[in-house]
């Protein structure tokens, strides 16, 4: 049954001329039919140049946003419509105008994690792969990075070297973890590496071994010699290694790390976006996607 139902969805992404961009947060059967996976970062790079008019976008809004503002020509299609981040909505761009003015020499550095109309006044945008390099390449020594206070926290942590000022933004999936879920975690599996996402409460990412985008942490379990690893991160990325790389043990850090907007794409909802009768079509008015894709290309410029 899933696999006749991928194979209509090959035969239609052909037939439609779609392609399908995957977070690497979806589950097991709705990667196999993308064209691509990856994380935030890799997700914005990709949206540039593929070369299939129409674009299915399974992940969250601000995902599908940030391919809309880099390919505007191409129809893009949030893969359920009811997929948001909350972290991406937490804060509005009133609050952060007011923001700015108290602090006028920062420059506002956004989390992808935003909505396009946040970015509008943004100066550069960040993903958690490339936060840290585009933080320190960053002319400005002054930064108020928004939303994430975990994910700035650990940026400030690596780049002593700039001021910055914080906002008490997150994501509620991974700042539900707690040091003593880590602590119990690494009792109860001695052998293992620790991986976490740097969207972690600073206590927890401490205790890591590694602290890394999705992607770094998917590729850091790959390429290391070690058999077994806790991941600090939602619980598809356990699911993705296992299938990777059977002959090593992955254990997810909480069973309360699970994205539940990332959960919502089904692969019927893949099947409808390709066969064109489901998901939403983004639109952006051109004013906001002018303005909002400044600091993402800066990102890319930056980010390499
Ligand atoms: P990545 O930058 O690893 O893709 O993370 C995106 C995200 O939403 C993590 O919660
Ligand atoms: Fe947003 Fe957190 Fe879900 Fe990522 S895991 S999409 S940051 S709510």
């Amino acid at each position: 049954m899933i696999k006749d139902l991928q194979a209509e969805i090959a035969r239609l992404k052909k037939e439609n001329d779609v392609c399908i961009l995957a977070h690497s947060y979806m589950s097991e059967d709705v990667c196999e039919v993308a064209d691509f996976v990856g994380d935030s970062y890799a997700l914005a790079l990709k949206a540039k140049g593929v070369p299939q008019k129409k674009v299915v976008m399974c992940g969250v809004r601000f995902m599908a946003e940030t391919v809309k503002m880099l390919a505007p020509e191409k129809t893009v299609i949030l893969s359920n419509p009811q997929a948001g981040c909350p972290m991406a909505e937490q804060m509005d761009k009133e609050v952060i105008a007011e923001v700015k003015k108290m602090y006028p020499d920062y420059a506002v550095v956004a989390y992808i994690n935003t909505t396009a109309e946040l970015k509008t006044i943004a100066d550069y945008c960040v993903t958690s792969s490339s936060a840290e390099k585009i933080c320190r390449a960053i002319p400005e020594k002054n930064i108020l990075f928004i939303p994430d206070i975990n994910l700035g926290t650990y940026v400030r942590n690596r780049v002593p070297e700039k001021n910055f000022k914080l906002l008490s933004g997150g994501c509620p999936t991974h700042a539900r973890i707690e040091r003593a879920d880590a602590e119990e975690a690494k009792r109860l599996h001695p052998e293992a590496l620790f991986l976490v996402h740097p969207e972690c409460r600073p206590e927890v990412t401490e205790l890591a071994d590694y602290v890394g985008s999705t992607k770094g942490i998917m590729d850091f379990a790959k390429n290391s010699g070690n058999r077994e690893f806790i991941i600090g991160t939602e619980n598809s990325i356990v699911q993705h290694l296992g299938f990777c790389c059977p002959e090593k043990k992955f254990y997810p850090l909480s069973k309360n790390l699970i994205c539940p907007n990332m959960k919502l794409t089904t692969l019927p909802d893949v099947y409808a976006c390709v066969a064109g009768a489901g998901g939403e079509a983004i639109s952006l008015d051109e004013k906001t996607r002018l303005a909002a894709v400044k600091c993402i290309e800066r990102m890319i410029v930056l980010g390499g």
